[in-house]
């Protein structure tokens, strides 16, 4: 069976929920990709502060960059420090070294994506961004591949934890605005710098990329126009309740007459239509197309599993392929059937 060598990039939230999976799934990965996925190196500035997550035996902490992107042995990068510097040069130096990419990291994607991409076609390898957009939600691909038959007319979502956590709040228990901002920065939830969430900062970027698989071009985050909730207060939300509307912060990617509108925004929403009841934390994304007519995608668009859970599934896509390129076998749809789930294995 092939190894394929990988180094994690950070070690945080993301990076450990995809350790735990790439651990507690393996067997599982081998039988439905035919490879076997190594973690081989985790680059990290101060690997003491991990020293109490037991690492497999393959696998070790390197604090110099250069220990992945000068290793030949190792095939893929997996990039889950965030930010738009450093982990720019972590992944075009990657790419440049014919390694394959997978990352988490929307705001890179919707600054540097296109050319990203365009750097990882000109090199021959493949860039994976799955987790960049709703966690645990797989929306990428499902664009890119399951609906890819469609004309996609219009995608509506509800993109952003924070903010809906603290729209339901507000509207459930009449909480003040800055209450639930602190507790959905205890939660987690929010970005570092919480103005990304509340601005609609995050939602936008997010509605960049998917509007940029969606429509086909290249959309950037400058091209979205961004409203956000920190002017909506309890009594916006009462009103709307009286009238039989739900507030939520909405991203729209839409074709019109006059070209692709994109925006992010809170609207009032009637509270028959399925968003509305997209609670707390959650996230859903609702796709309009010529031939599906509607679908719509729920579940966690955070946290450090539901992310680690497409950052591992976009593993296993380039794990599938480079495994196709050595071997000259056809990229398996199921590999192996045989039955993992008894007892005791
Ligand atoms: P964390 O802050 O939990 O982890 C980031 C990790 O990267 C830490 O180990 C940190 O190390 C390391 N790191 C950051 N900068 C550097 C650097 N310059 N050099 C070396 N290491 C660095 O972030 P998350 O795991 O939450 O997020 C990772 C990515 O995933 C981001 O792009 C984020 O937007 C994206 N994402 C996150 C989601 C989530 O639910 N958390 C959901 C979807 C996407 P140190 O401890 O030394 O600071
Ligand atoms: N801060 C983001 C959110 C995290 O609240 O949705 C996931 O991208």
């Amino acid at each position: 069976m092939t190894t394929i060598k990988i180094a994690l990039l950070g070690f945080g939230t993301v990076a450990q929920g995809t350790f735990n999976l790439l651990q507690d799934n393996a067997e599982l990965i081998k039988n439905r990709t035919g490879v076997n996925v190594e973690i081989s190196k985790i680059y990290v500035r101060n690997p003491e502060k991990y020293s109490h997550i037991i690492l497999p035996e393959t696998a070790k902490y390197v604090t110099d960059i250069d220990e992945v992107l000068k290793d030949d042995s190792i095939q893929m990068v997996v990039e889950l420090m965030g930010g738009t510097n450093f982990a720019k040069d972590c992944v075009e130096g990657a790419l440049k070294a014919k390694k394959n990419v997978v990352t988490a990291n929307k705001d890179l994607l919707a600054e540097a994506g296109p050319y990203l991409l365009d750097l990882a076609s000109k090199n021959g390898v493949d860039l994976r961004f799955e987790a960049s957009v709703l966690g645990g939600i797989p929306i990428i691909r499902t664009l890119y591949e399951s609906l890819a038959g469609n004309r996609i007319t219009e995608i509506i979502g509800i993109m952003n934890g924070t903010t809906n956590f603290i729209l339901t709040k507000m509207s459930e228990e009449g909480l003040s605005y800055q209450d639930v901002l602190k507790e959905a920065q205890e939660l987690g939830y929010a970005e570092a710098d919480p103005t990304a969430d509340v601005e609609g900062l995050d939602a936008a970027r997010k509605l960049a990329i998917l509007a940029s698989i969606s429509f086909n071009r290249r959309i950037f985050f400058e091209d979205v126009t961004v409203e956000g909730i920190t002017c909506i207060d309890t009594e916006d939300i009462k009103f709307g309740k009286e009238f039989g509307y739900n507030i939520k912060l909405l991203g729209i990617a839409k074709e019109t007459a006059q070209g692709l509108s994109l925006n992010v925004y809170p609207a009032f929403i009637p509270t028959t239509h399925p968003l509305a009841s997209v609670r707390g934390s959650y996230n859903a994304i609702y796709v309009k197309g010529n031939g599906i007519d509607d679908v719509m995608l729920y579940g966690r668009g955070a946290g450090s599993l539901p992310t680690g859970s497409s950052v591992v599934s976009d593993i296993m896509e380039v794990a599938k392929n480079v495994s196709y390129n050595e071997t000259g076998r056809l990229k398996p749809f199921y590999y192996d059937q045989k039955d993992i789930y008894s007892p005791g294995k």
